[in-house]
């Protein structure tokens, strides 16, 4: 199968959905913010991984779901804005397009981040046709996954390596900073396509193996990636002292690390009903370019 094409097809499909979803409001300028960084491109990996692996335990209709799979992408972009961020990591480039506080100043982009934050929380807060257990399950796991204990722990611990040197676990910090919403993603699929204990539980380490692997090939794109092709700048990691697979354990190395997850992801969901699409893109995620 075109791996590629179908996740370009996929992504398409996503973007109007969100486009659907924007939120509308005053001040203008905050609402044109956050519609100018979701919508200026991305993989659209975290709501896919939502679809999928509800898709992958035996849910055939996406629709009801759609609102909590572009939620994710929300909180994806409000996750980038901040990250380049003077403060953070200090990029002018994201997604192709000069990012968020360039083009609207950091006050409004911290804003923006905010806003898309909180707005995703309350379009999933707010869907109807779910159980309210259910939504609550969801909730929960989203924000574990990108809050204290998830995204924002792995970032605070990133930074902190970068500006004193006071953090030096690798592991935590590509667990924290990006598994964990990764591994939420998949985990929410698992709870909305009404998983089995064991279904979820595999959804779940599957989620936690690629997104390891997910970073890991970020490290590696940021020494030999292009730049045209990531729409970011390469090259930034050595220069802000990040701490990096590629730095700690060489191109080589990283590379048979990162393969080495993605064949324990695979082998995690090997039982499910319909493995085949998060089969290829565990695959794809360690051979992409962007
Ligand atoms: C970039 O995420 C930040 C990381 C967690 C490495 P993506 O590589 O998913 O960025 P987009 O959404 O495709 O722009
Ligand atoms: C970002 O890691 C992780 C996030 C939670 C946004 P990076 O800082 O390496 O991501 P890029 O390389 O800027 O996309
Ligand atoms: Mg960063
Ligand atoms: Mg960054
Ligand atoms: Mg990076």
């Amino acid at each position: 199968m075109d791996i590629k094409g179908y996740l370009k097809e996929r992504a398409k499909e996503i973007d109007r959905e969100i486009q659907k979803r924007l939120p509308k409001g005053i001040p203008e300028k905050l609402f044109e913010a956050m519609a100018y960084s979701v919508m200026a491109g991305g993989k659209r990996l975290r709501p896919l991984l939502v679809l999928e692996s509800a898709k992958a335990v035996g849910m055939e209709d996406w629709d009801s779901i759609m609102d909590i799979a572009v939620a994710t992408e929300f909180i994806h972009t409000y996750s980038l804005i901040h990250d380049d961020l003077p403060a953070m990591d200090d990029d002018d480039l994201r997604r192709g397009k000069p990012t968020c506080h360039k083009v609207y100043g950091e006050a409004i982009a911290i804003l923006s981040g905010d806003g898309l934050q909180s707005y995703a929380f309350e379009l999933i807060s707010g869907i109807k046709g779910i159980e309210p257990e259910k939504l609550l399950k969801v909730i929960n796991l989203l924000a574990h996954g990108t809050g204290i204990y998830g995204m924002v722990g792995g970032q605070a611990a990133d930074i902190l390596h970068e500006k004193e040197n006071s953090f030096n676990d690798i592991q935590f910090i590509h667990t924290h900073k990006t598994a964990k919403f990764i591994q939420a993603c998949c985990e929410i699929g698992a709870v909305l396509g009404n998983a089995t204990q064991e279904e979820r539980q595999a959804l779940s380490n599957y989620g936690l193996y690629i997104g390891l692997a997910f970073q890991i090939q970020d490290d590696i794109l940021d020494e030999i990636g292009d730049e045209k092709k990531l729409g970011k700048k390469t090259h930034k990691d050595r220069e802000k002292n990040k701490l990096t697979y590629p730095q700690i354990y060489g191109l080589e190395k990283s590379r048979q690390m990162a393969q080495e997850y993605i064949e324990r992801a695979v082998s995690q969901i090997k039982d499910l009903k319909d493995p085949e699409i998060l089969t290829q893109l565990a695959k794809y995620i360690i051979n992409r370019e962007v």
